[in-house]
């Protein structure tokens, strides 16, 4: 496949990171979701375990996707992906070209905790995010 369009290893290493976060441990994470470029919409319960190698975690996902439901912990779902959003949540995507560059621990902290905070992170190599259902966009 085009490297260009697809970076499986950045879905990886982003699920590795958010996974093995603080943020996760202290039970913060309420779901990701994996969004593919023919939009096929993944979530993925914070209390998976994300193998160590991208050849598990695909050999997982595509095993279960062919069965319509990845199981539990990961689960092919319907589009779109607002429905599945808290009511009261600030979406917030990520992309060096914003002009809004923020600290992220400060950033962070000017938000009460009874905001649902939603991060929005492109894992492709070129091109940015939608703008589609985004309250926010910073730069880190
Ligand atoms: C390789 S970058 C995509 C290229 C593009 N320059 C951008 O950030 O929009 C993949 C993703 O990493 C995140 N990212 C990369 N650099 C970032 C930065 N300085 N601040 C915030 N997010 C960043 C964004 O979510 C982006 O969609």
């Amino acid at each position: 496949m085009d490297p260009y369009k697809y970076r499986p290893d950045i879905v990886h290493g982003a699920l590795v990171h958010i996974m093995y976060s603080r943020i996760r441990m202290a039970g913060l994470v309420q779901a990701v979701f994996i969004r593919t470029d023919e939009g096929i919409l993944i979530k993925v319960d914070p209390r998976t375990r994300i193998p160590e190698s991208l050849d598990e975690l695909f050999c997982d996902m595509l095993s279960t996707k062919a069965k319509g439901n990845c199981g539990k912990l990961l689960q092919v779902v319907k589009n779109p992906v607002i429905q599945y959003l808290p009511v009261n949540c600030l979406k917030i995507g990520l992309s060096s070209s914003s002009k809004k560059v923020v600290e992220p621990r400060d950033y962070l902290k000017t938000f009460s905790n009874d905001v649902n905070l939603v991060f929005v992170i492109g894992a492709m190599a070129h091109g940015k995010i939608d703008n589609e259902n985004i309250d926010e966009l910073i730069s880190g």
